[in-house]
């Protein structure tokens, strides 16, 4: 059996699907069970990252699982909801555990660098007795859901570091390289930094999305201080702030489109006109 953590998330709901759909048997964790669509047959179980002895009771009998963490860097000591996932399966002999980290997340040495580093190393450290795959994707097409909310009201949005491309991936495309690692052979002990197809900044996005709506949508480009206050309200502290602008204006590596998705699935990454496409109601009026 394999638990997937993070499963009504985008990534994780994505990864069920799929696991279900090849017959595998899924256990779906998630703080509220009771409220998850799931694919029939799969089993949804209460589990909080926050809480061990919840996470004891949901990987009980895995044997491969999915570990992620919505944990935002430095809203914490540490990344305690790695540590204790981590701790979980552990306690649970999973045999084969496939990490969902970040594009160049562990470079560098600044305080993301050392969330990251310390929440893959609890994945990848020597004396854990299984078979570990890491998932470096960069940014996710499914950002752009935070635009969802002000295009029903209207035709613009307010756009942070609106000058910046990406090569941005479908959370789908992460699942599928997710179920290929949780069931597949010889993915033991790598690290895929995974991108999508094409590197498009915000307002090429945006205009894509536009005409799969039929709409003529606007971007209003937000300076970095206002950038810097919307962190803030989220509840990063400043030198997270500072890392992520500094990260931001200052590296491109975001913005590469990697061979590694295509050499894995014999297929091109999904472009964000077919996410666009698949998601298209959240944005309708
Ligand atoms: N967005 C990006 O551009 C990007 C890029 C690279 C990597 N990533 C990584 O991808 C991950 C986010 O993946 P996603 O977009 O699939 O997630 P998501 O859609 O934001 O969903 C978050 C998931 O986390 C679960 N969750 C939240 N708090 C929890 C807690 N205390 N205990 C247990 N589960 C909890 C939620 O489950 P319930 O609410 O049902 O409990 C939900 O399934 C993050 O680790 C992020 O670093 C993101």
């Amino acid at each position: 059996m394999i638990l997937v953590t993070g499963a009504t998330g985008h990534v994780g709901g994505e990864l069920v699907r799929r696991l279900a759909a090849a017959g595998h048997p899924v256990r779906a964790m998630t703080r509220r069970p009771h409220e998850a669509r799931l694919p029939a047959g799969v089993e949804a179980v209460y589990g909080d990252a926050d809480d061990p002895a919840s996470l004891d009771a949901a990987f009980a009998g895995a044997r491969g699982a999915f570990l992620m963490s919505a944990q935002g860097v430095g809203t914490a000591p540490g990344p305690t909801h790695d540590l204790a996932l981590a701790e979980a399966a552990a306690r649970a002999g999973i045999r084969r555990a496939v990490k969902l980290s970040v594009l160049d997340g562990g470079a560098g040495s600044d305080v993301i660098a050392r969330w990251h580093a310390e929440a893959e190393a609890a994945v990848t450290d020597p004396s854990r007795d299984w078979a570990w795959t890491l998932l470096r994707p960069g940014r996710f097409m499914s950002n752009a859901l935070q635009w969802a909310g002000r295009l029903r009201a209207g035709d613009e949005v307010a756009v942070p570091f609106a000058d910046r491309p990406a090569a941005s991936i479908d959370p789908a495309d992460v699942a599928d390289i997710a179920a290929l690692a949780l069931t597949g052979d010889g993915h033991a002990g790598a690290a895929y930094e995974l991108s999508g197809p094409e590197s498009l900044t915000p307002a090429d996005e945006l205009a894509v999305l536009g005409g799969t709506l039929g709409r003529d949508l606007h971007l209003r480009p937000l300076p970095d201080e206002a950038a810097r206050a919307g962190m803030s309200a989220y509840g990063f502290p400043p030198e997270v702030v500072d890392a992520i602008v500094q990260r931001t204006r200052q590296s491109d590596r975001g913005a590469e489109v990697l061979p590694t998705l295509e050499k894995l699935l014999g297929r091109p990454a999904r472009t964000f006109a077919e996410w666009a496409r698949a998601h298209a109601a959240a944005f309708s009026r």
